[in-house]
């Protein structure tokens, strides 16, 4: 099976790789559905990551994303976003990164052009639609930064639960597609919506990676059973 899987990768014309948390688990990422460790162990993160949660405890749902952010400033891309990160070197523009990942680790890698669907960690915005006063000059630090003058709160720029994700983003995901001959889908359950349903939507071939079962195993023309940084390097040689 492997070996029909690296000759559909040689044929492709346009390939997407569609990325979960899987993809930086080997970096020491946890998944998003892994159990949380030490502090945060009592929470989900289901119940943190909303907007509901955050205007209700800003502290508290700030405070989670600083040592999410912490961890993953502590951690290095892995030999599967090295792996793919090569690739499009050495093919330009045949193969697109769309990730529902945060961490920013593919474009650390060297990844050009990533579409990060649920946004970016390393990034804050306002929460409330800014008026004058909320310019880059005018924040108040503190456990989150406000306005000094309004006191508009600057939150996390990721897509919460519940949010819509960016327009164009989405949009370009989607044409990446609808026009690609081969999808890879690395380290996702497959439960997330609009995300997994791109690899439902594509009329490309769909080969998913994963070491466990997944959601999106059914839509499979072929699954590979094993994590990113092993399959990767070998699949993406050429
Ligand atoms: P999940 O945590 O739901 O799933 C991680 C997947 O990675 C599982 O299917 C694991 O079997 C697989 N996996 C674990 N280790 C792996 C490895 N070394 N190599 C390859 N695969 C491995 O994460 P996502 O599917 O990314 O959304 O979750 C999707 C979205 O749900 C997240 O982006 C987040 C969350 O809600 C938002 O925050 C909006």
């Amino acid at each position: 099976m492997t070996g029909d899987v690296a000759t559909w990768v040689r044929e492709a014309r346009r390939i997407v790789l569609l990325s979960g948390a899987g993809m930086s688990a080997e970096s020491g990422v946890p998944t998003f559905r892994d159990a949380q460790t030490g502090l945060w162990a009592r929470f989900r993160p289901e119940e943190l990551a909303t907007e509901d949660a955050f205007r209700a405890n800003p502290q508290l749902v700030w405070d989670w994303y600083v040592s999410r952010r912490e961890m993953i400033g502590k951690v290095d891309p892995n030999a599967g976003h090295g792996a793919v990160a090569g690739f499009q070197r050495r093919h330009p523009g045949r193969l697109t990164v769309v990730t529902q990942n945060v961490d920013g680790l593919h474009q650390r890698a060297g990844s050009p052009g990533v579409l990060a669907l649920h946004g970016n960690i390393a990034e804050d915005r306002w929460l409330d639609r800014p008026r004058a006063c909320c310019v880059a000059g005018n924040i108040l630090a503190g456990r989150p930064p406000r306005c000094a003058t309004c006191g508009n709160l600057r939150r996390p720029a990721v897509v919460w639960f519940g949010e819509m994700l960016p327009a164009q983003v989405l949009a370009d995901a989607e044409e990446a597609a609808a026009s690609c001959d081969l999808m890879l889908v690395v380290g996702t359950s497959g439960v997330v919506y609009p995300a997994a349903g791109l690899a439902r939507a594509t009329p490309g071939r769909v080969v998913v990676l994963n070491p466990h079962a997944s959601e999106l195993d059914d839509a499979a023309h072929a699954v590979l059973r094993g994590t990113a940084a092993a399959l990767l390097p070998a699949l993406l040689q050429g």
